[in-house]
């Protein structure tokens, strides 16, 4: 095994996260599986609904699987889930991050998208990308507010226009997708 395998292995390992008062949650973080589509169906669905996530069809999340992690309860029912997204040689965004209502404030969220930090290092990227309505939660975990679009290199703008991928448009903050993106916040992380 190569250091690099040890090091995903490792980062594959189901944790635990840490509950209120330093108890724990009983919560673990794993990679997705093709059960778990279902599940975070569920849960993204009524966000979706309201826009606070993008809307997929379940084949999007089946051809996406690999770049989800989930959260489960010590009984397997799943409490969130979390994916990472490349969009170019340098830049990854987080996407879909969501903990279900009665799990929130427990640390899950911030879990995940710790989790979903280190699997963004380990894929090569520098920056990290999101598009939120959950500011502080994001800024608590390093995010900051994109001024402006000069973080892309024109050239690299002209090339990600190709793609047919919502979040990417959302990203690139073009017309068609406006409506979907009111009242979000684009913020960016150094890794
Ligand atoms: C954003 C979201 C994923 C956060 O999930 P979460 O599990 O509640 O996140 P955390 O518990 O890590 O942090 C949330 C809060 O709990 C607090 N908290 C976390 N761990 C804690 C602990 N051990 N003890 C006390 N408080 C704690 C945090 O300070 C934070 O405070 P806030 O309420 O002022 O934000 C969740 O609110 C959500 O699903 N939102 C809808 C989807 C969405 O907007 N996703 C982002 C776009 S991709």
């Amino acid at each position: 095994m190569t250091p690099t395998d040890a090091a995903q292995t490792a980062a594959d390992a189901p944790e635990p996260a840490p509950g209120r008062g330093g108890g724990r949650a009983g919560a673990r973080i794993r990679p997705a599986r093709t059960s778990d589509v279902g599940p975070i169906r569920e849960l993204v669905s009524p966000l979706a609904d309201s826009r606070v996530l993008v809307a997929k069809e379940a084949v999007a999340y089946y051809e996406s699987l690999q770049e989800f992690r989930v959260a489960e309860d010590e009984g397997g029912a799943l409490l969130g889930c979390g994916a990472v997204h490349v969009m170019w040689e340098d830049l990854a965004e987080v996407r879909t991050v969501a903990v279900s209502e009665a799990a929130r404030g427990r640390g899950i969220g911030g879990m995940l998208l710790e989790r979903l930090l280190e699997d963004a290092r380990a894929l090569g990227v520098s920056r990290v990308f999101c598009l939120t309505f959950e500011v502080d939660f994001f800024r608590r975990h390093g995010f900051e507010v994109m001024s402006n679009q000069d973080a892309i290199d024109p050239q690299v703008y002209a090339e990600l226009l190709r793609s047919h991928d919502e979040g990417v448009a959302e990203f690139l903050d073009l017309a068609r997708v406006k409506p979907n993106t009111l009242g979000n916040t684009r913020m960016i992380r150094a890794l």
